[in-house]
């Protein structure tokens, strides 16, 4: 299988260059080899490459710059991902893309599925829900994948931030009114890879059966404020601690310029029955991840 990877150094894209490797050739590309803000280059790399696959990691995640870049975040998010759906369609090529779940609201009180109707409070929400209906218009084999709260330990996340934090302050106040499901970005790599192995040698003939738009994230979910107790506690280097107590904060006391959901957690049923796989507890998932960051010298 020939794979086309767009975005290998972000956080997703870093995990799943590392997982796709023993599904076939990978040709993986990210800025600024490819730059996606002049999106009409993909048709070039979808040329040389001929992918029987394009996983599209790159996005514009910037969730505050984007207020004041609304064009950029709007051509990388949305108008790149369409291209490459256009792409794809005309070459009988499969494609795997990514979403968020800042597309809700989040003024809902169960965790969101798939059919809830998105109502992004964001610059950055509406333009990857523009890349979610720019893919759908298309149609073709594709796959979207929503997902939330993405961290990695290579890039800044908010697992290092925390960790970061409280190396150096005594008192940490984290919102206790965010709720949504943290993702170990190597997780997400990984179903993605144990995914495409079911789709064999002719992934878009198999990608085409199951065309549409689902939702997959950590198990279970929590407030930021319980995530960063549970970061504290995975931490096997407590004593580099300083901080002393961790005290819950509303949103409204940190103010941005984008505005976030508060609960976004997603349901993700639909992913689980569809092709029997799902991403673990979010808190195995940590303790995992904290595992291998504590296993660095
Ligand atoms: N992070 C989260 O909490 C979160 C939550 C929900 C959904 N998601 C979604 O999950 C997917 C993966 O997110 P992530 O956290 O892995 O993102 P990330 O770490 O920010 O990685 C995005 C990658 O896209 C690249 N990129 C940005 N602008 C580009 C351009 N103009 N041309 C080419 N490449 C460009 C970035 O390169 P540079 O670093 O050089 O800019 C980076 O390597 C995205 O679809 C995102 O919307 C993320």
């Amino acid at each position: 299988m020939q794979i086309l990877l767009l975005g290998k150094y972000g956080q997703l894209g870093w995990e799943l260059h590392r997982s796709l490797g023993t599904l076939g050739e990978v040709a993986a590309f990210d800025s600024p080899e490819i730059d996606l803000s002049h999106p009409e280059g993909i048709r070039q790399v979808v040329q040389q490459v001929k992918p029987d696959v394009i996983i599209n990691a790159t996005a514009y995640t910037a969730v505050d710059r984007a207020e004041s870049e609304s064009e950029t975040a709007h051509t990388i998010n949305a108008v790149a991902p369409g291209i490459m759906a256009e792409v794809a369609f005309a070459h009988d090529t499969a494609l795997i893309h990514y979403s968020t779940d800042y597309v809700f609201d989040g003024a809902q009180n169960r965790p969101y599925l798939e059919t809830d109707s998105p109502n992004p409070l964001s610059v950055y929400g509406q333009s990857k829900l523009d890349g979610e209906r720019a893919i759908q218009q298309i149609g073709g084999a594709y796959l979207i994948l929503r997902t939330s709260w993405v961290y990695s330990l290579r890039r800044d996340s908010f697992v290092t931030k925390v960790l970061s934090w409280s190396r150096q302050q005594k008192t940490l106040r984290v919102v206790a009114d965010q709720v949504s499901n943290p993702t170990w970005a190597r997780m997400l790599a990984e179903a993605t890879a144990q995914l495409l192995a079911k789709a064999g040698t002719r992934p878009a003939r198999w990608v085409s059966q199951y065309s549409g738009l689902y939702h997959l994230a950590g198990f279970g979910y929590a407030s930021r404020l319980d995530w960063a107790k549970a970061i504290l506690d995975a931490d096997s280097r407590p004593a580099e601690q300083l901080t002393q107590e961790i005290l819950p904060a509303q949103t409204a006391d940190f103010p941005t310029p984008a505005r976030r959901p508060l609960f976004s957690a997603l349901d993700c049923q639909r992913f689980m029955d569809t092709f029997n796989l799902r991403l673990p507890d979010w808190q195995e998932a940590l303790t995992l991840a904290m595992a291998e960051i504590q296993s660095t010298p």
